[in-house]
């Protein structure tokens, strides 16, 4: 504090500014400076950073400040001409220990709004209900990812009418609750190992929805199925060991990318999946697969046949009559949705196995008629 007093002085007085930083701030002397109008004055906001661009979108980057003390102070003796900002961001590297932001201020940001917030790799714990609430209006992008957040005042998410991303990846958030949300489309919650869930009827708009990492071993039952507007939903890295009936189900008719990839799972049931459009890709890479049994996998390939993608790389695949059901798929269609890449416990590719094998040794077949 004492410091930036006596750098706004030198700057007054006309004293040569340069020395000044050198002093305060090594490094910093190929910034342009000082930066003004539509911007702070750079002396008074610093660390902070106030840039506009030729929209003349103003942002502020204030990833250098390292304690709660700095990003207060840079606050308090800036003087903004403008409140309206694209961005903000403190984006910090979680393992350095010069960083110890831990707490947001309410008034820290005053009457300043912002569309799009990006606050990374602090220390914070806590999100205080008032923390962003000039931005209601404005902010459309909230990513508060690899932070330490214990907790997030979700039932104030509603009064942010123009939100459409969410990310709380790497936190350690211990419940999803079923908070209300009109205008979230993209959510992610990414890495809150253990995390319970509720559901999310209250936020019937969301398209895409990323919980990778959170050691999920089952899901509550329709999870998904009152989102008509899903597309993408994302539950690799987990602990399932089976997909069961309804897990990825959307009465949206229009899921396009399902990844399931480094799980545990053997088993899906007949239902687990509904509606997939048609040229969907659905991953199931590195999991325990070993029958596709026409019981319990027909349902599946019946929506992705013929132009979805179906991968099972790294799955121990047993390939002996129990698939016969897909080598004898008319022209061998349900073949052509496997990747190259998904191979039988024999290390055979899925896609080039020889029909005739089956037909010589599987009963009951209708080789005789190709
Ligand atoms: C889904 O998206 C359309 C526009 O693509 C929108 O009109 C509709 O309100 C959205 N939400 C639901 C629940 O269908
Ligand atoms: C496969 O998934 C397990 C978790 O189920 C993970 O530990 C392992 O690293 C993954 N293997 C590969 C090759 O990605
Ligand atoms: C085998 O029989 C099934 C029905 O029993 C039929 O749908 C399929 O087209 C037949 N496959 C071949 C290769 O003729």
């Amino acid at each position: 504090m004492v410091l930036k007093a006596v750098v706004s002085v030198v700057v007054l007085v006309g004293v040569v500014v340069i020395p000044a930083f050198t002093s305060s701030n090594s490094g910093d002397l190929t910034r342009p400076q000082p930066r003004e109008w539509p911007c702070p004055i750079e002396t008074d906001f610093y660390p902070c950073v106030c840039t506009n661009n030729e929209n003349y979108e103003l942002s502020i980057d204030c990833s250098a400040v390292e304690t709660d003390q700095d990003l207060s102070d840079a606050f308090y003796y800036a003087e903004f001409p403008f409140s309206h900002f694209k961005e903000f961001k403190i984006e910090h590297d979680p393992n350095d220990p010069k960083m110890t932001l831990t707490t947001l201020d309410p008034y820290t940001f005053r009457t300043l709004t912002f569309e799009r917030i990006t606050i990374s790799g602090t220390k914070i714990e806590i999100i205080q209900d008032e923390d962003f609430s000039n931005s209601h209006d404005t902010l459309t992008y909230l990513n508060l990812a690899s932070n330490k957040i214990t907790y997030f005042p979700f039932d104030s998410i509603q009064g942010y009418t123009n939100l459409q991303t969410l990310s709380l990846d790497d936190n350690q958030i211990e419940v999803w609750p079923n908070f209300e949300s009109d205008s979230l489309e993209y959510l992610s919650f990414s890495g809150n190992e253990g995390i319970t869930l509720t559901d999310f009827t209250n936020t019937p708009n969301l398209r895409e929805i990323y919980m990778a990492r959170n050691k999920h071993d089952t899901l509550p039952y329709q999870l998904f199925w009152n989102l008509f507007n899903l597309t993408v939903v994302d539950l690799q890295r987990n602990e399932m060991t089976f997909v069961d009936e309804y897990y990825i189900a959307s009465q949206s008719n229009a899921l396009t990318t399902i990844n399931l990839d480094h799980n545990k799972i053997s088993v899906i049931r007949h239902d687990a999946f509904h509606g997939l459009l048609p040229d969907a890709e659905v991953s199931m890479k590195n999991n325990s697969v070993v029958d596709l049994d026409e019981d319990s996998w027909s349902h599946l390939l019946d929506q992705l046949v013929p132009t979805g993608t179906l991968d099972l790389a790294g799955n121990p695949l047993r390939c002996g009559c129990e698939i016969d059901w897909i080598m004898f798929s008319p022209k061998q269609i349900d073949l052509s949705i496997f990747t190259d890449t998904t191979t039988c416990i024999s290390g055979n590719q899925l896609i080039f196995l020889d029909v005739q094998y089956f037909c010589d040794r599987c009963v009951p077949n209708n080789c005789s008629t190709t």
